[in-house]
């Protein structure tokens, strides 16, 4: 069974602590971890990043990582990702031939063909993940051509089709990102991340900087598309209940360290650690 099914199912599950264990111990047998990290530390100078940092992610599960500000979300993540090396700790990846990797010695071969084909970064700042003076049809088509695509009426063919996913008007296919409202040009980073069918997407921040209605509706689109297509998410983000809506489970971060950890449900309406239930707090009060 798939974790997400598992998390799923234990969430609707009237089942006591104990047999919800048991639960996810059987999802989390069937397959291997796709991610596994270990110990990772990290340090800007003398200034902390994270510290001692160990999690598991599983095939088809949302992982958030909340925590305040300075918490360390962002420096997890892009560890996570390989964008550059811990001060110590490993990561390892399991790729889709089933083959472990360690990211932190990955040829550059390697690395390319990962961040090409099985894995997608999506920025706070679509600005960061779109070619802004390339049409948004090249955007998508890039990231198919990356892959070995060449034929144009498919390109083309795709990215109408992304757009549409993305609830873009065919019609804008040629504008450029900069003629895009920071809304859709969100939602053109999403397509040009997940057309080539990611096994794996790297999320900071996805909603942040966007009008509340305009999140409200992102966010329901990045959970049908999550579903659709099975991702595996590393979702950073400070917003719990963006955190909720999307994630099956959740780690919290503080001063660059994990505080505490579980299912999305249970960490938010049964905080353990002090530090999680003043941040549930907020959320009630604020
Ligand atoms: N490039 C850098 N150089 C020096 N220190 C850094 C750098 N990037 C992050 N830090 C420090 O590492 C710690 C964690 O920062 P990080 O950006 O990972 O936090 P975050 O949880 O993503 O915060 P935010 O929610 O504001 O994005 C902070 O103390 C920050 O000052
Ligand atoms: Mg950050």
């Amino acid at each position: 069974m798939m974790v997400a099914q598992a998390a799923k199912l234990i969430s609707s599950a009237t089942s006591t602590p104990i047999s919800m264990e048991i639960m996810l111990a059987d999802a989390l047998d069937a397959e291997p971890a796709l991610m596994s990290v270990r110990g990772v530390t990290h340090y800007y100078g003398d200034r902390c990043g994270c510290r001692s940092i160990d999690l598991d992610l599983w095939p088809g599960e949302v992982l958030a990582i909340v925590g305040e500000s300075g918490s360390g979300k962002s420096t997890l993540l892009n560890l996570l990702a390989g964008r550059f090396p811990p001060s110590a700790g490993t990561i390892h990846y399991r790729d889709a031939e089933g083959v472990r990797h360690n990211i932190n010695c990955l040829s550059e071969a390697v690395r390319r063909r990962l961040l090409r084909t099985e894995w997608g970064f999506v920025h706070q700042n679509p600005r960061d993940g779109l070619r802004m003076r390339v049409s948004a049809g090249g955007n998508i088509g890039e990231r198919l051509m990356a892959c070995g695509n060449r034929h144009y009426g498919k390109l083309r063919g795709s990215a109408l089709d992304w757009l549409s996913r993305v609830e873009i008007a065919a019609d804008r296919i040629d504008d450029r990102p900069s003629a895009y409202s920071g809304g859709m040009q969100q939602r053109l980073q999403i397509a040009r991340n997940l057309v080539s069918s990611p096994r794996l997407v790297f999320m900071d921040e996805p909603t942040g900087g966007l009008d509340v209605s305009v999140q409200a509706k992102l966010l329901d689109l990045l959970r049908q598309l999550v579903r659709q297509l099975n991702l595996s998410v590393l979702l950073v983000t400070h917003d719990l209940v963006v955190a909720r809506l999307l994630a099956h489970r959740m780690i919290v971060m503080r001063r660059g360290e994990i505080v505490e950890t579980g299912l999305s449900d249970q960490v938010l309406d049964d905080p353990q650690h002090a530090y999680t239930q003043l941040l549930v707090s907020s959320i009630l009060q604020g």
